[in-house]
Order: C-alpha cells, then sequence, then structure tokens
C-alpha cells in the first residue's frame, strides 16, 4: 500500500537501532505476508514499534482502533495500557475474526480488547468510552466521517494518530483520485482545526499526529 520514501539502508539502519518486535509479532507479519491479502497493509516493525512506544508515553485508559486488520497494530497499541486498561478496535472484515482473536489470547489481551466487527461508521456512535488515544487507520475515503464521530468522544488532552497520510506520496501528485482526494481533504481538515495541534510525522506512510486541546 506505503511506497518505501527512504533508501534502503537507512530503512535497515532505522531498524537496527529499534527494539525487536516480540516473537508473536513477528509470527502475525510472517503469517500476514504469507496468508492475507494486501499484507503491505500491516504496520509492521518500525510503525508498531512507534505505536508501542506512543501507547507507553500516554499510559491511556482506553484506546480506540479503526481498522484491525490481523491485530498487530493493536497489540503493539495496547502494550503502554495503563493497568485497568482496555483497547477497542474495529473492523468489517469479518473473515479475519477467528485468526485475529486466536492473537490477542496468544497475546494474553483476550479480556482487555473490544474487538467489534461491523462498519465503524455505524458503531463508533454506540461506543460510550472516553478515549485516551484513538489510532485511524480504516477505509481513507471516511477518514474525516470517523475524525468527525470520534472528537467528541477523546478526552481534552488526548491523541488521535492517523495512518496512510502521504498516501504513498499521491497527496502531492497533480493527478488524483478519489482515496487521494479523501485523504488531501482530512489533512486540510485537521491541519486547519482550531481545537487540535498537530503534525504530519513522514515516517512510512505518513501518521498524523494529532492532539486535542480545546473541545
Ligand atoms: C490498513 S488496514 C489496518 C491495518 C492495521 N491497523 C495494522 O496496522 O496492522 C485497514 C482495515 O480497515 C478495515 N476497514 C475498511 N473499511 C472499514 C469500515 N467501513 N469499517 C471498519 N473497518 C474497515 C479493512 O477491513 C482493513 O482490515
Amino acid at each position: 500500500m506505503e511506497m518505501d520514501f527512504l533508501p534502503k539502508e537507512i530503512d535497515d539502519y532505522a531498524l537496527g537501532h529499534t527494539s525487536p518486535e516480540s516473537d508473536l509479532l513477528k509470527k502475525i507479519n510472517r503469517e500476514t505476508h504469507a496468508e492475507i491479502l494486501m499484507p503491505r497493509m500491516v504496520s509492521g516493525h518500525l510503525q508498531g514499534r512507534f505505536l508501542s512506544m506512543v501507547s507507553h508515553m500516554i499510559q491511556p485508559q482506553v484506546v480506540l482502533e479503526i481498522g484491525t486488520y490481523t491485530g498487530y497494530s493493536a497489540i503493539c497499541l495496547a502494550e503502554g495500557l495503563a493497568p485497568n486498561g482496555k483497547l477497542v478496535t474495529i473492523d468489517v472484515n469479518e473473515e479475519l475474526e477467528t485468526r485475529v482473536r486466536s492473537y490477542f489470547s496468544q497475546a494474553g489481551l483476550e479480556n482487555r480488547v473490544d474487538y467489534l466487527i461491523g462498519d465503524a461508521a455505524k458503531l463508533i456512535p454506540t461506543l460510550v468510552d472516553q478515549f485516551d488515544l484513538v489510532f485511524i487507520d480504516a477505509d481513507k475515503e471516511n477518514y474525516s466521517l470517523y475524525y468527525d464521530l470520534i472528537f467528541d468522544k477523546v478526552r481534552l488532552g488526548g491523541f488521535i494518530l492517523a495512518d496512510n497520510v502521504l498516501w504513498s506520496g499521491k497527496v502531492v501528485q497533480s493527478k488524483i483520485d478519489k482515496d487521494t482526494k479523501a485523504v488531501r481533504e482530512f489533512n486540510r481538515k485537521v491541519a486547519d482545526d482550531p481545537r487540535v495541534t498537530t503534525m504530519l510525522l513522514p515516517l512510512r506512510d505518513g501518521i498524523m499526529l494529532i492532539k486535542k486541546a480545546k473541545n
């Protein structure tokens, strides 16, 4: 899905100076590539360690993830949860459910993860928790909608991360498709939103880091 922005030697060097993935995450990464469609969607080692680091910095009580896929990023995001914290993760693809539940249980997370199968646009309005951290990583077309749906559910001072905001570099190209248009609109909307402070971090395919500063 994303292109490689950095020379391979630099990527390798960065990984060589980054904590390793757990054996389970390595297995999920490997099995996703071997057995699942569109494996480039998986966060992978470097981005996974970034998500884990953010989670450790925030020590969230409640995390919401939109776009579980094979559970790789969910497990990374759960690593820094507060002692009684939990992670809610949503995906519309029911075909991955058995596999993902098994990965969550191998991670010892079966009691700390609410794994919801369905359309995020329908499910988010039913959620009653207040979130300390939200990771948006589902269909690009609906990023702006997800942002609007979650905003009031994020606590003041909480964080929102959105993945793939460089969309393989297409955001700066003149010929654009529907998804690129949606990603661009999302990026502009967030950058112009007076309620947040934001930065676009050019890690991998681009991650928007957003802090909710006002209601
Ligand atoms: C990029 S993948 C998520 C990757 C995962 N977060 C990771 O880093 O390993 C996007 C996921 O969003 C899911 N998705 C797409 N449209 C959705 C929707 N309307 N509601 C919920 N999930 C959706 C897809 O099924 C897919 O598994």
